[in-house]
This record gives structure tokens, sequence and C-alpha cells, in this order.
């Protein structure tokens, strides 16, 4: 019997052992990073957005093409009062996937109203726009002002019907062709962007308004809402739960050497804390008053996929950076105690000031990992990233 129990000892750890081997392998690692492939909506047509609750005509699919050659798949989302105002005229529009969607009312209502102001929304991994909890966090976003926050969604390349593999590069690529395209095709300025984004999404977005403030001709967006971040992949894969539940790396986890080791071999770093860091740096360094960055963190203390300590470290790496000495992580944590804004059940608030910006926490007691992406706390988030634009 010992026996026997030995072996399926062996047996298991052998199997494990198989499985991260396998994990190093890139084309799998991508599979568990991105799940790209996991659509979640199969067998559903993502060009009928219907499907998740729109009205008809509210959202318009359509492509966007990358300086690399790719075709995103993306959706034009219009707030409902704007749609309310403008419902004949929609109806009579084509439906599906448009060829143009320069000719498409949603976008001319964009564009023409010099008020009108857009989130640019990245989603985390796995699934398609229309998947789990993003079409209620559409609606959320456009809640604060539904006659002005216009949303536009992407899938990145190789999620839903949008083409290519996924990369760091190249999600990196994919957000800078949506941000080019509100700017420059939309004609939105900057001061009128919000960048909205949630678990990978927010690693995508940092760096993209990192990117953009390092161009020679620095551009701000007017702020950035980020839910369920984590600080790079390497701390992710101690604690990471697939589907919130099994902690794939939680054996090795406790042989620090080994965890360091395996993740030599990560491909996709994603090192958000570093680079928020450096994107805070770059903003305080900025001459002039004009250009001011806005940060807020949101995080669930139930978020079992992404625990809430990575929100901990995201935030004071980028506090850290917008002082020019530094701030340790115990200091910066009795600073919060004093000046943490409690809410009771809906957990606490805390803001961190400069002349150049605003970098804001918020921990939710409840929300879990997707479902607060819905929540109030990002409809207020939303309309405070706007700063004095909120109406
Ligand atoms: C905090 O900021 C200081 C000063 O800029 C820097 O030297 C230090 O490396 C930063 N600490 C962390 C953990 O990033």
């Amino acid at each position: 019997m010992f026996r026997s129990a030995f072996y399926a000892c062996f047996a298991l750890t052998a199997l494990y052992a198989i499985f991260l081997g396998v994990l190093t392998i890139p084309f799998f690692q991508n599979q568990i990073i991105y799940l790209n492939r996991m659509t979640l909506t199969w067998f559903q047509d993502v060009n009928v957005p219907e499907q998740w609750g729109f009205l008809h005509n509210q959202v318009t699919p359509f492509h966007l093409p990358t300086e690399d050659g790719e075709t995103l798949h993306a959706w034009h989302i219009l707030p409902l009062q704007l749609y309310r105002h403008h419902e004949d005229e929609l109806l009579e529009e084509p439906s599906g996937l448009v060829p143009d969607i320069k000719n498409r009312l949603s976008f001319r209502l964009l564009r023409d109203d010099p008020s009108s102001l857009l989130v640019l929304y990245f989603h985390g991994a796995a699934g398609t726009l229309g998947s789990g909890w993003r079409p209620p966090s559409y609606r959320a976003i456009s809640a604060g002002a539904p006659d002005r926050i216009h949303t536009v969604a992407i899938d990145y390349r190789g999620f839903g019907a949008s083409t290519g593999v996924p990369s760091e590069e190249g999600l990196l690529k994919d957000a800078v062709a949506l941000g080019k395209w509100a700017m420059e095709e939309a004609g939105i300025p900057p001061s009128r962007i919000v960048l909205f984004a949630q678990s990978l999404g927010t690693a995508v977005s940092i760096s993209l308004a990192n990117h953009m403030a390092s161009s020679p001709d620095p551009i701000l967006f007017s702020g950035m809402v980020l839910v369920a971040p984590f600080a790079n992949v390497e701390l992710l894969t101690a604690t990471y739960r697939v589907a919130g539940i099994i902690p794939i790396l939680d054996p090795i986890a406790k042989i620090p050497r080994l965890l360091t080791w395996l993740n030599t071999f990560i491909l996709s770093k994603w090192p958000s804390k570093d680079t928020l860091a450096e994107f805070v740096r770059r903003c305080e360094g900025m001459a002039g008053d004009t250009l001011k960055y806005h940060i807020t963190i949101i995080h669930a203390e139930d978020d079992y996929d992404i625990p809430w300590s990575h929100s901990e470290q995201v935030f004071w790496h980028a506090v850290n950076a917008s002082s020019p000495n530094g701030v340790g992580y115990d200091e910066l944590e009795r600073d919060k105690e004093a000046s943490k804004v409690m809410r009771g059940a809906g957990g606490w608030a805390v803001d961190h000031r400069t002349a150049k910006g605003v970098i804001r926490e918020e921990i939710m007691k409840h929300g879990l990992h997707d479902r607060i992406m819905s929540y109030p706390v990002v409809s207020l988030a939303i309309m405070t990233a706007f700063g004095d634009l909120d109406c």
C-alpha cells in the first residue's frame, strides 16, 4: 500500500513537472497569460452587440488597423441619453460591422460635439468585447454623463475577431492604434480622453500612457482608471489563481529560488509598477503646469484572481516616484492610515496629490475581480478622471 501511495505521489510530481516544463514553451505560456483563445462568447457573433443587452445600433462594430498590419475588432458604444435623442435616425442605419465608421451618425456625434468625452477601454485576459462583466461595465462608464461619455473598446490582436497573436509589444501597438484613432480620426484632444482598464488591460493602459508621455511632444490623457491591476507578471505568477480558484504555481511559490528561476522563462513581463513609476517621474519632471496626470487604482478585497496587495504595491511605486527623495513603504502606510477616507462596508480611499497630479487608491470590500467593473465606484472614478470637464 505504501508502495502504491509512493508511486501515485511520484506520478503526480512528474506530471506537475511536465506541466511546468510546458509552461516554459512560449506558445503555451501565451495561452496562460492572455487566454485569448478562451473566447467565452463561443457561437456568438461579436458584430451583433444586441446579444449582450445593447439597444439596436447603440454599439457600432468597426475595424481598426494597427501600424504593423493587424486588424483589430472594435466597438463604439453610445451613451444612453445621446442614443435616446437620436434614436429614430440610429434605427434607420444598417447594423453589423461597418465598412467605414466615419459615415455613421454615432461617429459624428462623438467627433462633432466639442463637449463629448471619450473613454478608451482595455479589457482583461480571455474573452472578447462581449464577455462577462464587460458589457455592464461599459454602461457603468457612461452612467455619470449619459449624454457625453462615449466608449471605444478593442479586442487586442489574437482576441475575438481581431487578427494576429498577442505579445507585450503587440498589445502596446494595439493601444497606440486606438489612442491615435481617437485623437487623429475622431479628433478628440487628450484632455477629453480617459483610459479605463481592468486586470491585464491595466498593464496595457499603463504602457500606453507612458509611451504617449514620452513622445517628443508629450501627450497626457485626462486620466487613467485601473481596476484590479497587478505589480508585474513575475509577482503575479506567485499569486495568480485561474478562474479565481486554482493557484497553479502555489506549490513552487513556496520555493522562492525555483520560482525565480522559472520566472526567467517568462516572455511577457508587463512591469506595471515600474512603468507607472516611470510615467509619474516623467510627468513630475515636465515643465509648465498645463499637463497634469490623474491615476485611480481600484481593487476589491475579495478579488481571488489578483489579490489587492498588488494594488498596494502599484500605488506605493507610483507615490514613491512622485517625490524626489522617494517614500518608504512603511512611511506611506502610516500616512495612509492618517488620511484614509473610511466608508464602512464600502471600503476606503486615499489620495496622494502633488502640484503635477493625483494618485488615488480605492479599496472596496466587495466586488470580486470582474464584477467590480460594473459598480458605481467605476462611474464615479471616470467622472473624477475627466476633472473640470465633469458634469
Ligand atoms: C523610490 O524612489 C527613490 C527616489 O526616486 C528611488 O531611488 C527608489 O529606488 C524608489 N524605490 C522603489 C522601491 O522603487
